[in-house]
């Protein structure tokens, strides 16, 4: 079986979940009974403790493979092996949109190393434990973006359309050893990074919202909604898919 029971045994790790979307993924699998690790660059046992359900925290920059491995071991100790892995950290509300020609070498370096080889190394880190269980789900979280192809993000856009293609070839790796992977692409979500953006934020939340099929904006936990059902036993026969969660902005 490759599902997550609420009685599953090991670790959920969400990076990037000391706030924001992660933190609503984290909630939700903590009310399901299962022991989540936070892994983020700072504030994850406070985050942890605000979250209770004997959830952990752990600080770790995704970039950085050997802190991964180092966290990786220390959900797999602490929770008898990790079951679920979402990669949600990310570099984005922190950019500002620029024309292509003007983004800064460091920066687009700087968003692929956390974006593509921090997905790259924690699903490396998760699979020592993963294989020989001959079990687990991952989730990554790229964006609906990669569909619109949106103006002023070139290195975003390509990071996240390298997380999703990342997610097919993981699905191949990964599947004889009972783990699946499958790729959730939010659209534009009220997260805290994205609320901390002010009246600049409410222009664009308000612009986006006509552009919708389902004419509100994204919450976290709707991105949390769909992270939950490819992770569970109703998604036993998905693997290597994206589901973009936009009220249907764009269309696969
Ligand atoms: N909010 C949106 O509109 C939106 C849309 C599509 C995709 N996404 C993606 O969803 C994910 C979460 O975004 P959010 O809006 O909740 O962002 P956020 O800024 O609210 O939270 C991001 C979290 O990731 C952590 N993080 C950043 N770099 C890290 C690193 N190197 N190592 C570990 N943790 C790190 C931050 O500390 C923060 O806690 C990101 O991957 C983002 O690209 C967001």
């Amino acid at each position: 079986m490759n599902d997550v029971k609420t009685d599953s045994k090991g670790a959920v790790v969400v990076t990037g979940a000391a706030q924001g979307i992660g933190y609503a993924i984290a909630e939700r699998f903590a009310a399901l009974g299962q022991r989540v690790v936070i892994a983020d660059l700072r504030g994850s046992e406070a985050a942890a403790q605000k979250l209770s359900h004997g959830a952990l925290g752990f600080d770790v920059n995704v970039g950085n493979a050997a802190q991964v491995d180092a966290m990786m071991a220390f959900a797999a100790e602490q929770c008898g092996g990790v079951s679920v892995l979402v990669n949600n950290a990310g570099i984005y509300t922190s950019l500002t949109k620029r024309p292509f020609e003007e983004i800064d070498p460091e920066e687009w370096r700087q968003v692929f190393n956390v974006n593509v080889e921090g997905v790259w190394f924690c699903c490396r880190a998760a699979a020592r434990y993963m294989k020989p269980a001959g079990n687990g789900n991952i989730v990554n979280i790229a964006s609906a973006v990669v569909s619109k192809g949106t103006a002023g993000f070139l290195h975003y856009v390509a990071s996240k359309a390298a997380v999703a293609a990342m997610t097919r070839t993981l699905a191949r790796e990964l599947a004889p050893f009972g783990v699946r992977v499958n790729t959730v692409s939010p659209g534009f979500t009220q997260s805290d990074g994205v609320l901390a953006g002010g009246a600049a934020r409410e222009k664009q939340s308000a612009d986006i919202r006509l552009q919708r099929l389902v004419q509100r904006d994204i919450a976290p936990d709707d991105i949390a909604g769909a992270v939950l059902y490819l992770a569970g036993p109703d998604a036993g026969m998905l693997t290597g898919q994206n589901m973009v969660v936009d009220g249907g902005m764009t269309m696969n």
